[in-house]
């Protein structure tokens, strides 16, 4: 069964192999040979033993066919050595394009999953799955696959050996290593057993909470908390501590016990040849080959914690295969059998009932609205009444658990997500802008934008004043060399990507965090920029921005509670028209402050 295993990982892990596993294989096949050719040197030695044994006291006369064998020696150690090296040459560079496989192959996986499966991982967990275990993998296939070739080669060469002189002394030999063997079953065996995916599970789990401990330090700083407070994190390190120290209490006695095995064949050697000599007939021959064993017994030493390294880097690896697997076989946003293509650019919510996998509570429930092309409805409430939530199944990001979303009268789950991304350009709450150039920053909402056109969406959404200030212009890495922009400012940047897609759907989830008045103008006017003549769903926090919708929709604990124009809405004195009334006190009383200044 373990066997089995073990075949079916290598398998996978060969998969991403493709034309790199002849390569593989070459630089195996040279660590298996030099293995072999590293022990012709021990066999040389005898013979000069065995020469100088034969020519005593006369040493002169052999002096010849000794250089000789010395001169072989070094040529096999030398060949040795080279084809190791190269051995290693091939493995290196097959095992670095393999992992760059195997994360490229990986990742482009994770690009297809659906948002759910990254709303259930702790944020950060997924890279480093994917970067821990193909570094593991990475270093596998570079060192340890052809050291394990070479581990597992060199017993068969050295049991030829040691029984090809005197099969007494090579079955003292052999006993240590058989109980070296037994000590290493039980370090890996029993209640080592199930080690190395609890060992993996716990390193992983403590890795993903320092990730997620170091991206909050502003929050450990502001409110002075240490480490200990952060439970997750405290718990994933205690946790690793105890089945660390766990298994190394548990490891103590067998690895004590291989250690004196695989090193105590002198201990039975010296003994036994003393018994051994008195009774033996050639005593010349039995103590030329008792030196060969005495020399050649550490060889088998060095090469039993070979194998040992190697059978716990074997399962390394396993384990970070199978759980580059566990990833892959997540299954992707299913794509329709039969796509259609949306008919205009209408939105329809048809009593829609979402609930977040793991939640017990309905985000949304039996939600209906229409946006009419060209509309623009705007969904408002109080926080966590499932605005995002909404506006997130439109792209399905999610999936509905009953009902159904249309876009141009078709269900999304209907439309191949490249034509529905194609529809929709969505402005997040929270704006993510990667390390790299404004361009490529803009750019990534329509690649093949030329120059021209990344200047006019910037312009448009009333980035001009940034640029300006940009120490490269378009060119400046944002977050690099004290380059950051304010949270207006990305906001800006983003509303640029979105005018740049061109979409005629807009799904705009407005930021919480009001900007300074200045720059809360230039949004407004970016945004009137972007909206025009598009379908526009948009999730609004300051209401005078929905004031002209021609729909608003004030959603609360999931439910539709109110909708209707404005006018309307004030008219009704419900949830919205009070909400209306704290807005404009709270622009009165900002006024006064002003005034007051
Ligand atoms: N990824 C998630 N997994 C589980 N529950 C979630 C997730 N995201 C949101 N929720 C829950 O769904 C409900 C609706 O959240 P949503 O983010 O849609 O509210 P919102 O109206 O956008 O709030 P806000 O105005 O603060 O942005 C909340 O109860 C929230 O706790
Ligand atoms: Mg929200």
């Amino acid at each position: 069964m373990e066997q089995k295993k073990t075949k079916s990982w290598l398998c996978s892990l060969l998969q991403y192999a493709g034309k790199h596993k002849r390569l593989t294989i070459l630089g195996c096949t040279f660590s298996g040979v030099s293995s072999i050719l590293s022990l012709a040197p021990y066999l040389c030695l005898y013979f000069i033993i065995q020469d100088l044994f034969e020519s005593w006291p006369q040493f002169s006369n052999n002096t010849n066919k000794i250089s000789e064998y010395g001169w072989i020696a070094v040529a096999f150690a030398v060949g040795s050595l080279i084809l190791y090296f190269v051995g290693l040459l091939c493995t290196h560079f097959a095992a670095f394009r393999i992992s760059k496989n195997m994360k490229k192959t990986a990742i482009s996986h994770a690009v297809e999953l659906p948002m759910g499966y990254f709303s259930h991982q702790a944020s950060g967990r997924l890279r480093k799955i994917i970067d821990d275990n193909t570094d593991m993998t990475e270093n596998f296939l570079a060192h340890q696959l052809p050291d394990t070739v070479g581990a597992l080669v060199l017993p068969i060469a050295i049991l030829v050996m040691l029984f090809s002189f005197d099969w007494r002394l090579g079955l003292l030999c052999l006993a240590p290593m058989v109980i070296g063997i037994l000590f290493q079953s039980r370090m890996f065996g029993g209640k080592n057993a199930g080690f190395m995916t609890t060992y993996m599970d716990a390193l992983e789990d403590m890795n993903a909470q320092a990730v997620e401990y170091i991206r909050g330090i502003p929050v450990v700083k502001v409110f002075q908390q240490s480490v200990f407070s952060f439970k997750n994190f405290h718990r994933a390190i205690m946790k690793y501590k105890e089945f660390a120290s766990g298994y190394s209490v548990n490891c103590r006695v067998p690895m004590v016990g291989f250690t004196i095995a695989t090193n105590g064949a002198f201990f039975l050697l010296i003994p036994a040849a003393i018994l051994i000599l008195g009774h033996t007939a050639t005593p010349v021959q039995f103590l030329l080959d008792f030196l060969f064993y005495i020399l050649f017994s550490p060889v088998c030493a060095s090469m039993m914690t070979r194998v040992l390294y190697a059978a716990e880097t074997s399962m390394q690896a396993g384990q970070a295969v199978q759980r580059m697997e566990q990833i892959l076989q997540e299954k992707p946003l299913d794509e329709p059998d039969n796509p259609q293509t949306p008919k205009d650019s209408s939105i329809e919510f048809r009593n829609v009932t979402f609930t977040y996998s793991g939640s017990k509570q309905a985000a949304l429930k039996n939600i209906s609205f229409s946006v009419y092309p060209g509309q623009t409805v705007a969904l408002v409430g109080a926080s966590g009444g499932g605005k995002t939530t909404a506006a997130s199944l439109v792209p399905r990001f999610f999936d509905v658990d009953s009902g159904a979303v249309m876009v141009g009268g078709i269900d999304v789950r209907q439309i191949h997500s490249e034509e529905l991304m194609k529809q929709i350009a969505f402005v997040f709450q929270d704006t993510h802008l990667f390390k790299d150039s404004v361009r490529e920053n803009i750019r990534v909402a329509k690649p093949d934008a030329s120059e021209e056109e990344i200047r006019a969406a910037l312009h448009a959404a009333q980035c001009d004043d940034i640029l300006e200030k940009l120490p490269r212009g378009l060119d400046t890495v944002i977050g690099e060399k004290g380059v950051y922009l304010s949270g207006g400012e990305q906001q800006r940047i983003s509303l640029a990507r979105a005018i740049l897609k061109d979409a005629p759907i807009i799904i705009l989830d407005e930021a919480t965090a009001f900007a300074d008045s200045e720059n809360e103008a230039a949004i407004q006017k970016a945004f009137e920029k972007l909206i025009q003549n598009k379908t526009v769903l948009m999730i609004a926090h300051r209401l005078s921005t929905v004031k002209t919708a021609d729909q608003i929709i004030v959603l609360q604990d999931g439910e539709i509670k109110e909708s209707g124009t404005h006018e309307k809405l004030l008219f009704e004195k419900g949830i919205y028209s009070k909400m209306w009334k704290d807005y404009q006190s709270s622009i009165a009383w900002k006024l006064g402050k002003e005034a007051q200044v």
